[in-house]
């Protein structure tokens, strides 16, 4: 048996493997809990196994079951992050290779970090309570005793009894009702899926078609906005087809979350979750959906096999989410959105420190809580590497053959950095010889792998939609001590996508913090502050806060309190509590709406402003 490196689960995941689980739950919205129980369907991988080691988190356990028949189970001291080892004991399986059932029976707490309970004031319709789920990374625990390591893949099943509809990251199979108000809705995941794609949401929801495999759910007060933002879905898909293999999972649904979703996307399976700002009215924020679609692929279908290569779920994805809208928008859009991703990546690389650890594409995650490394730089590393072997080996017509073949050689299964090398290299070789592999011996990969900081080598984007935006910033930075501001007018962004806007502000902030005359006159010629792409809004708050221009203070508040997403509201916390006048405010504000934030938002938030360590 060769062991894989797996430091975030508590799991026996050498010793056994879940295939299948089913889950078996109440909700109930009075009491903030799920009720129930879950089927693990397991095999040894060794012989003489004599218990079985799940991950668990905040889970009140109340039984366990072996083959029908109840055996005894411990729970172990809980250790940190990575939750407590829930131990059932069984009676010696002697053979390798056999497969057997086991029950728990337990309750979810108010400790749980998976799920975020809302209140009905919480929600855009004010009547009912809502709930949703957030697994990845290393959640699932807390959801339900699991192995909770993306090394294993399963199938999974669920019946969920809810007043409110429920849906889930599977396909839906029937609903029934059952008394008192109650339905029980059936899904199915057929494909097998890591633990942290285990999905569930509920409350007040509408779906309507957008696309022939597809719909989007959300709240009825949304629907009609929803339905014309992510219009374009059919078309991102059957491009990533095109790129890639068939999609598998039947169908590709979109829930629109309430606002304190934090992520802009999450990719569940058959149901994409994305956050309400993405429902800019123009379609502009769209290319996360295309992001989480080209996870139905990348990570999805071949899935890294620990958080140690998370690059490989998300450095592949945001290669193919920009050869997708490349493809529709054309390559002068790919370059830009590169261009963009760059800036994330030095900022990320700032804010951790250029000789971090977590700086590295192949991290070593021993005794560290994936969420603590979270950042652009899986992402735009991850991103840059692809890029710059697709340029070395010959561009596009070598390199997106590759690409599929990757797919169709670890589809279903899991996959690590090495043998994510050993792949390129193969393929490579013996569909292209020697030539090719010489150059891609010119790359440093140990240097891109396992390097701190910047990439190695720089992209070179082209810069045709960028220079525009790159001209103005310099203008307003050169003309610090202007008497007068003439040569701006209204016209100067007229013509700008929120794109060039977004990039005119980031060069903004690259440079020295403006003096407020100019931080004033910009935003009476340019009308930044009210301008709803949450995107550009961001954007426009950084610079300001950078100079500590306090009347944007009031608005900021507004932003970081009617949504939760952590691309926002983290570097805005953070810049408003190092901004003069601005540590108390933003610690006052966090506090007031403590209860707005979801669990893992408010944990870093508090770690970001100093309330915890
Ligand atoms: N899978 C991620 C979200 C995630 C990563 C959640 C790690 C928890 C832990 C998702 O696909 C994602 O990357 N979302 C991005 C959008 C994207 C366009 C870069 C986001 O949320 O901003
Ligand atoms: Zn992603």
């Amino acid at each position: 048996m060769c062991g894989i490196r797996e430091p975030n689960t508590l799991s026996n995941i050498s010793q056994v493997k879940t295939t299948h689980l089913h889950l078996d739950w109440t909700i109930s919205f009075e009491k903030k809990i799920l009720s129930g129980y879950v089927v693990l369907d397991l095999i040894t991988l060794v012989d003489n196994v004599e218990k079985v080691v799940l991950d668990s988190s905040f889970l009140d356990v109340t039984k366990a079951s072996y083959e029908g028949k109840e055996v005894k189970f411990s729970l172990g001291e809980r250790q940190d992050t990575f939750g407590s080892a829930l131990t059932v004991e069984l009676p010696t399986i002697e053979k390798a290779g056999t497969t057997f059932k086991l029950r728990v029976d337990y309750s979810t707490t108010d400790k749980c970090t998976a799920i975020q309970f809302l209140k009905p004031s919480q929600t855009e319709g004010k009547q009912n309570p809502y709930l949703f789920s957030q697994c990845e990374p290393i959640h699932a625990r807390a959801l339900s005793p699991c192995q909770d390591s993306p090394s294993i893949k399963l199938t999974y099943s669920a019946v969920v009894t809810s007043p409110l509809q429920v849906v889930m990251s599977a396909l839906h199979t029937g609903v029934k009702e059952v008394g008192n108000g109650l339905k029980a809705y059936s899904f199915e995941q057929r494909t097998t899926i890591p633990s942290y794609l285990i999905a569930i949401a509920a409350g007040n929801l509408v779906g309507r078609e957008i696309g022939p495999r597809s719909t989007v759910w959300c709240e009825p007060e949304v629907i009609d906005s929803a339905a014309w933002e992510f219009a374009d879905t059919e078309k991102f898909i059957s491009t990533g087809e095109q790129l890639l293999t068939p999609y598998e999972w039947g169908r590709y649904d979109l829930l629109v979350l309430p606002p304190s979703f934090p992520y802009g996307g999450m990719e569940n399976p058959c149901l994409t979750f994305v956050t309400p700002t993405l429902l800019a009215g123009d379609k502009s924020a769209v290319d996360v959906v295309a992001h989480e679609i080209a996870h139905s692929w990348m990570g999805n279908l071949v899935t890294t096999e620990s958080w140690e290569h998370f690059w490989l779920n998300e450095g592949w994805t945001v290669f193919i989410e920009r050869k997708i809208t490349g493809r529709i928008h054309g390559e002068a859009e790919r370059q830009f959105s590169s261009i963009i991703g760059w800036k994330a990546l030095k900022e990320s690389v700032e804010l951790f420190g250029a000789d971090s650890p977590a700086t590295r594409l192949n991290t070593d995650l021993t005794g560290i809580d994936p969420d603590d490394y979270f950042s652009s730089i899986p992402y735009e590393k991850g991103f840059n590497l692809l890029y710059h072997i697709e340029k070395v080996v010959g561009g596009p017509k070598i390199f997106e053959p590759y690409m599929k073949a990757y797919v169709e050689n670890f589809a279903s299964k899991t996959v690590n950095t090495e043998q994510w090398k050993t792949f390129l290299y193969d393929y490579m070789g013996k569909t292209y010889g020697q030539e090719v592999v010489d150059k891609l011996n010119t790359i440093d990969f140990e240097l891109w792998l396992r390097g701190t900081g910047m990439p190695p080598v720089d992209p070179q984007f082209d810069t045709t939609l960028a220079d525009a935006c790159y001209e103005l910033a310099h203008k307003w930075d050169t003309a610090r001590e202007d008497k007068d501001l003439k040569q701006f007018s209204a016209k100067d962004i007229e013509n700008f996508t929120a794109a060039q806007k977004i990039v005119f502000l980031e060069r903004l902030t690259d440079a020295e913090p403006l003096p407020h005359h100019l931080i004033t006159k910009m935003d009476e010629l340019y009308h930044l502050t009210p301008i709803r792409n949450s995107d550009v809004r961001f954007r426009w708050q950084q610079v300001c806060l950078q100079t500590s221009f306090e009347p944007i203070y009031p608005e900021v508040v507004k932003f970081v309190t009617e949504q939760g997403r952590m691309k926002f509201v983290r570097p805005l916390y953070r810049l408003l509590y190092k901004a003069k006048n601005g540590a108390q405010l933003a610690k006052d504000t966090y506090l007031e709406h403590r209860d707005f934030y979801h669990p893992i938002a408010g944990q870093l938030i508090e770690k970001d402003i100093g309330l915890k360590q």
